[in-house]
């Protein structure tokens, strides 16, 4: 019993280091295991690397982007070539091994020269793109800590789904993202081609889809082809999804005749927003649940030959052998029960309910897809008895819709399953929130659920803030996948993530840039300590109450630009956990130094309420965020007033002011109240992880 005891605890201490460590070392995502060993390793000038293995022009592009990266940190040079004890040793070790860990894993030793293994290709780059993150975390003079890493991801399938139909995303922004999907391992990128706003992908058989479908934003197939074979390059696997049978209006901007209600079709909002007036949450939900929203024509043996039409010319693009995505999602029916033909067509078939008659499209569509030697997907809502066992399943409804389909129900029905659930990004989740998602750390998980995808929709992004929305936090979803479920360590995760953050936008992403650039244009180029410190402790609404605040606003969504605040700060205020590690130490020790850091930010916080009136006048959207400041300098004043004496009377007035700082203001939230109200109270309570979406 004792030895047990003891060994227990040698095995919990040996975790605890080992997570300790995790957080200096500069890595997302975190290796499945990495040693770290006695000294370190210093890059020579002449940096020499050579490659053992079989020709491969996939690792010879991976190695020339590394040797790029390389030079940028260190401003040292890589010379590929054959020479004996080079001081990075590549090897594509041949061997027939198909299972998830050799198929992309790698082990990469960083003693008195750096070596690399992998039984693939993928493997090796996927080595390369930790030892680029490792320099980077390293950076001065390429200097590296010794360690031993070996390394293999948790599931195969690790997406990213971007919605590019409701808002346009250019091809060099979406090589951008594929740079940074590839940093953190991600190796299949989900294209949402078409909904009703807009279908976004040429077709030179039935032209008028992009033509009237996407008011002139679209992709080129020779702009398709060439992203492609850019994430090929990168290990990353492209596959559209043309959802249908609802979602579908510009489908029917050049086609009507494949739409179940005849009228004329726009590239737009599937449902109106009737009135000028605000609506409630009820009202909306209800709208959506009852319109006719536009939806294809199932009846019809024409919609078969376009779609398969339209499938054989996307072979020319997208291969075959790989996924194609038939969305089957949110579809209510409504313009099916409202056609004549429809509803004779479902008697004829004996087809009870519209569910039964999607059904039936889905099996179609399927064995089209199947035809064409594609393999299909779905999201859930296709999911029942009498679905093809072919399909897969992609679930992404969160508990609010009723109880949520399992991957467990979905395999006893002979189904597999991918996740995207509690992984959308457009919902404004905290990163914590992602990371600690329990349809992946759970103990027991569906061998037949084969991974997960992050999402983001498109609704409250477009070019210009498409990077802020989904890094760095798409980094921590892929490291969900990737690592193991049993190393969960929020803060290392953190400081990992806004190390990982800086280092993507020093390669080339403009998640900060276009922050910054759109917090300067709100401020009219004006601004002060008081005001931007303010700005970084600002997070947007979580859940949907950003979107529905546009929804049951018509005369928002008419002019709805993405300038607000709620629009342009990052969701995870960095600031914020930076406070929170000042309040932790606090806590735990409040010697001088400790108290002098939390008393500092507080003296920062203090003086926002008069800086940003002092900007009003030149920048009057601040007006937005007044609330705030106000609120803010008002608890960072009593805070430090309080600290020293923690007076009873001072603490129930300080809890009071908290309380209040935690409304919305304009879909704007203050991100450090929690932080706030551990200082007073002593500790800090569990983070929340019962966010409501509404
Ligand atoms: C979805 O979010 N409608 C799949």
């Amino acid at each position: 019993m004792k030895k047990s005891l003891l060994l227990f605890s040698i095995c919990l201490f040996f975790i605890a280091t080992t997570w300790g460590q995790a957080g200096s070392i500069g890595i997302m995502p975190y290796p499945q295991s990495l040693i770290i060993k006695e000294g370190q390793f210093v890059f020579p000038t002449t940096t020499h690397l050579n490659y053992i293995g079989n020709k491969s022009i996939l690792i010879e592009k991976a190695i020339a982007r590394f040797s790029k990266k390389y030079k940028q940190y260190s401003l040292k040079n890589i010379v590929v070539d054959q020479r004996n004890n080079p001081n990075i040793q590549i090897e594509w070790v041949k061997e027939k091994n198909t299972d998830v860990k050799s198929k992309e894993g790698y082990t990469l030793s960083i003693d008195d020269h750096v070596t690399i293994k992998a039984f693939t290709e993928i493997g090796i780059l996927n080595a390369l793109e930790s030892l680029a993150q490792l320099l980077n975390a390293y950076s001065q003079g390429a200097v590296l800590q010794k360690m031993e890493i070996q390394d293999w991801p948790s599931f195969p399938w690790r997406g990213m789904m971007v919605d590019v139909a409701r808002h346009f995303i250019p091809l060099d922004m979406m090589k951008r993202n594929v740079d940074a999907m590839a940093a953190v391992k991600y190796n299949i990128l989900h294209l949402h081609l078409s909904d009703d706003e807009g279908f976004r992908i040429e077709s030179k058989k039935y032209p008028r889809l992009h033509q009237q479908g996407s008011k002139g934003e679209y992709y080129t197939q020779a702009e398709m082809l060439d992203l492609i074979a850019y994430c090929k390059d990168r290990g990353i696997v492209v596959y559209p999804e043309f959802d249908l049978p609802g979602h579908s209006q510009s489908w029917f901007a050049g086609y009507p005749d494949l739409a179940a209600e005849k009228k004329e079709y726009h590239p737009g909002l599937r449902f109106t927003v009737p009135g000028d007036k605000p609506m409630s949450l009820m009202t909306l939900m209800q709208l959506a649940k009852s319109s006719a929203t536009p939806t294809i024509d199932p009846s019809k043996e024409t919609t078969y030959t376009f779609l398969d039409g339209l499938l054989k010319e996307m072979k020319g693009i997208f291969g075959s052998g790989g996924y194609v995505h038939m969305g089957l999602d949110e579809n209510n029916g409504v313009a099916w029960q409202k056609n004549p033909a429809i509803v004779k067509f479902m008697q004829t078939k004996g087809i009870k309910t519209t569910h039964g008659l999607q059904t039936y499209f889905a099996n179609r569509f399927s064995n089209i897809i199947e035809k064409n030697g594609y393999q299909p997907l779905a999201w859930e809502e296709a999911f029942d008895s009498s679905v093809s066992k072919n399909i897969l399943i992609q679930l992404w409804r969160p508990g609010f819709m009723g109880t949520p389909l399992t991957p467990e129900e979905i395999a006893n029905q002979g189904n597999k399953s991918i996740s995207s659930r509690g992984f959308y990004l457009d919902v404004f989740m905290p990163a914590y929130y992602h990371y600690l998602n329990d349809d992946f750390t759970k103990f027991n998980i569906s061998p037949n659920l084969l991974g997960g995808e992050s999402a983001i929709w498109g609704e409250l992004m477009d070019a210009s803030n498409f990077e802020t929305r989904v890094w760095p936090r798409a980094a921590v979803i892929a490291e969900r996948l990737w690592s193991d479920k049993n190393r969960i360590e929020v803060s290392s995760m953190y400081e990992r993530m806004f190390k990982l953050n800086r280092y993507l936008s020093w390669n080339g992403l403009n998640q900060i840039n276009n922050s910054a650039r759109a917090i300067s244009e709100f401020l009219n180029g004006y601004s002060n300590p008081g005001t931007e410190a303010l700005i970084k402790v600002l997070a947007p609404v979580k859940g949907y109450k950003r979107i529905m605040a546009i929804m049951t606003k018509p005369e928002v969504l008419k002019t709805s630009a993405f300038g607000e605040m709620a629009d342009i700060i990052p969701i995870d205020a960095e600031a914020k956990w930076q406070f929170r590690k000042q309040v932790e130490n606090y806590l735990d020790n409040p010697s001088e130094a400790n108290t002098a850091l939390v008393t500092n930010t507080l003296l920062l916080w203090k003086n926002c309420a008069t800086d940003v009136n002092e900007l009003l006048l030149n920048a009057p959207k601040l007006i937005s965020i007044r609330k705030h400041a106000e609120n803010l300098s008002n608890i960072a004043n009593l805070l430090l007033a309080y600290l020293p004496q923690k007076n009873e009377t001072d603490k129930a007035v300080l809890l009071k002011q908290i309380t209040m700082a935690k409304s919305t203001i304009n879909e704007v939230d203050l991100a450090v109240v929690e932080e706030l109200e551990a200082l007073v109270n002593g500790r800090f309570k569990e983070l929340d992880r019962s966010i409501s979406l509404f």
